[in-house]
């Protein structure tokens, strides 16, 4: 079949804490991300450090009342007040899917309380409600970078066992509210990113651990019973619905045919693929024992754990490409080459890059859909791809982002060259479908949507909607169910 399959799930993605705002309404909590500022004034190079290696002293600040700084997180694009007007327009494009996250902080302001704040569950009431009426099927993700700051003031984070209990109380909390409105279910967003941002991933600050390897490995260990159990209760509750893994997938390749840089490469990728073999298989791959020995780590395993990951694995397989890298052993020889990418990552000299230096790779898709299903042989999702670039408004108002029409439709022919292979693709969901704030650097001004937000890196604008070029771009390629790009 080299066409789209009847029923596939174009749609879009975003995240609560990126674009929702109301952080101090409807008795929401605070989430680790809220602890992210922007300051425009540091050199560029500087956005991304937090998010990378979130410390103590910047914490505290956050915390108090008195901070003078700008949280960007905390405030969106405000579609907590727009939801309806937003769907609307997802609506208009066509969208039969919205990949979207529940803010936990709405539900369990702290994370640790016995009673769920009705008000929080109201809200995802009312924004499931707005997507039913337009046939838009919501994809749920339960953390999406938004765990319960408390969780990891209070308690340490994911490396603490209890963090289990907690999220499963958030998890069957919201499967039984919503099993009549939501059958997609994702247990964690891009969970194999812990080994590069431990903060918001599993809610670590650095400076506390000897060996942080532990902390990141002993808390994705809770996630994946916790993701386990939670799969269990979910099909409990709702025997139709169906729960998936997500990945941050960065497609790796040999710099070189030195035999150095290709198991260089197997040896990285592993580092990312670690996580779905564990949630897809139900088991720890056999190359967990040497990985783990050889970054010092002991993993504390409870009687059960292992029984709980086999029997409940998820039941499809989604992840994040952006972007794919190439990989070398000697990187010191390749002066100029490395550290171009978010990742740390060295430049292949074939591929164009974004402007914040993402390599933009379509036929590396291709080959990562065709690995995925090779490995899993379980149906596949896209829960995210795009263009982050700076939009310009033109004076006669509208907004040309042709390169991101370009982007996408690149991306796009190779999704239908998987499916030719013999891939199982169900769906796709662009990135921020509507401008939303920056994970990695907290800027408004990093856009990825269809439709643009008059909204600046510091919060000021009307936070008026406005179509881009893509909209309709978009809206045909939905429509032709992908035949028109
Ligand atoms: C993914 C995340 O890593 O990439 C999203 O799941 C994020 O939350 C997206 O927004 C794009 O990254 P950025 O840093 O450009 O916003």
């Amino acid at each position: 079949m080299n066409r789209f399959p009847e029923g596939f799930l174009w749609g879009g993605a975003t995240a609560a804490n990126q674009i929702e705002g109301g952080y101090d309404q409807g008795g929401k909590g605070l989430s680790v991300s809220d602890v992210y500022t922007f300051d425009s004034s540091l050199p560029k190079e500087q956005w991304t450090d937090q998010w990378h290696m979130m410390t103590h002293a910047q914490v505290k600040e956050a915390m108090n009342p008195q901070s003078t700084k700008y949280y960007p997180k905390r405030h969106g694009n405000d579609f907590y007040h727009h939801f309806r007007e937003d769907i609307r327009l997802f609506a208009e494009m066509g969208f039969k899917c919205y990949r979207m996250s529940i803010a936990w902080t709405r539900i369990f302001p702290n994370g640790d309380e016995t009673q769920p704040n009705e008000a929080g569950l109201k809200f995802y009431d009312e924004v499931f409600d707005e997507c039913l009426k337009y046939g838009i099927e919501p994809m749920v993700s339960l953390s999406h970078y938004e765990m319960p700051l408390y969780l990891a003031t209070e308690y340490g984070g994911w490396p603490n066992r209890k963090l289990i209990d907690f999220y499963l109380n958030f998890a069957t909390t919201v499967f039984e509210r919503y099993k009549e409105k939501v059958t997609y279910w994702l247990t964690f967003n891009e969970i194999n990113c812990v080994k590069h941002h431990p903060y918001v991933s599993i809610g670590v600050v650095e400076e506390n651990h000897l060996n942080i390897e532990q902390a990141k490995y002993q808390g994705a260990h809770h996630q994946f019973v916790a993701s386990a159990l939670a799969t269990k209760a979910c099909h409990e509750i709702n025997p139709e619905a169906k729960v998936g893994c997500m990945i941050s997938y960065q497609l790796l390749i040999p710099y070189s045919c030195d035999p150095d840089d290709v198991q260089k490469t197997v040896e990285s990728q592993r580092t990312s693929l670690f996580f779905s073999d564990v949630q897809a298989r139900g088991y720890y791959p056999a190359y967990t024992k040497r990985m783990l020995e050889e970054k010092g780590v002991t993993l504390q395993v409870e009687r059960g754990d292992e029984e709980i990951m086999r029997e409940y694995p998820v039941d499809f397989v989604s992840f994040s490409y952006y972007m794919s890298s190439a990989v070398s052993a000697h990187p010191e020889k390749l002066e100029g080459a490395v550290g171009n990418l978010i990742t740390g990552g060295i430049k292949n000299p074939y591929l164009p890059s974004s402007d914040w230096g993402w390599q933009i790779d379509p036929k590396g898709l291709r080959i990562a859909l065709n690995q995925l299903y090779d490995r899993y042989q379980k149906p596949l999702f896209i829960a995210e791809n795009g263009l982050g670039a700076v939009d310009v408004v033109k004076e006669d108002g509208t907004i040309d982002d042709a390169y991101r029409i370009e982007y996408l439709k690149l991306h796009i022919e190779q999704m239908k060259e998987a499916i030719h292979d013999g891939v199982e693709l169900f769906g796709y969901t662009p990135w921020g479908c509507i401008d939303i704030v920056s994970a990695s650097t907290s800027q408004m001004s990093k856009r990825y949507g269809f439709i643009y937000v008059d909204q600046d890196d510091e919060g000021h604008g009307t936070k008026e909607r406005h179509k881009k070029k893509s909209f309709d771009w978009y809206k045909q390629v939905i429509a032709s169910n992908g035949e028109t790009l």
